[in-house]
């Protein structure tokens, strides 16, 4: 099982500042993801269980990393297991962003060339199922450079997708 904690995540929350206050007080755990590979040839699938942990930072919910495959044409489909959670999907090509909602005994399919980030918008731990071909690898770096460029916060008591330069022009940053 990988465990990432809040200090793995730099760079992904739009809110710098309130990341650092964060991070200064504590470094809590926000998910883990326990994957299971039994063979990689070119038919085989390999899937993985995530949990994210309830929590925000700066008005976003925790969440993953997220990831390209290296493999750019593969797909991948997420189960809900338990908690309530969203996906925040981008087009690599177009930057088209969307919010989708991941919920128990649901299924979101994630296209290829598709950018995916997992998010806890609930009070509870998500827990999801990914399953994917086995040589779509995972590519974090074109990520870790562009970031997405939607976020997800909570309006209204509901996840709302917006732009993150429009987030951080709201606090002035
Ligand atoms: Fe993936």
């Amino acid at each position: 099982m990988v465990k990432h904690h809040l200090s793995d995540l730099r760079g992904c929350f739009a809110d710098t500042a309130a990341y650092e206050a964060a991070l200064a007080q504590d470094d809590p755990l926000v998910y883990t993801v326990a994957s299971v590979t039994p063979a990689d040839g070119d038919g085989d699938l390999h899937c993985g269980v995530g949990l994210i942990r309830p929590g925000k930072i700066g008005g976003e919910y925790f969440m993953t990393r997220g990831h390209l495959h290296s493999w750019r044409a593969a797909a991948e489909f997420y189960i809900g297991l338990s908690g309530e959670g969203v996906m925040l999907l981008e087009e690599e090509a177009t930057g088209e962003s969307r919010l989708v909602e991941l919920r128990p005994n649901s299924v979101v399919y994630v296209p290829g060339h598709t950018a995916h980030r997992t998010i806890n918008v609930g009070r509870t731990p998500l827990t999801y199922l990914g399953v994917y071909p086995a040589k779509a690898g995972h590519d974090y770096a074109a990520i870790a450079k562009n970031n997405f460029r939607c976020v997800a916060v909570e309006r209204n008591g509901k996840p709302e997708m917006i732009e993150r330069n429009d987030l951080l022009a709201s606090k002035g940053t």
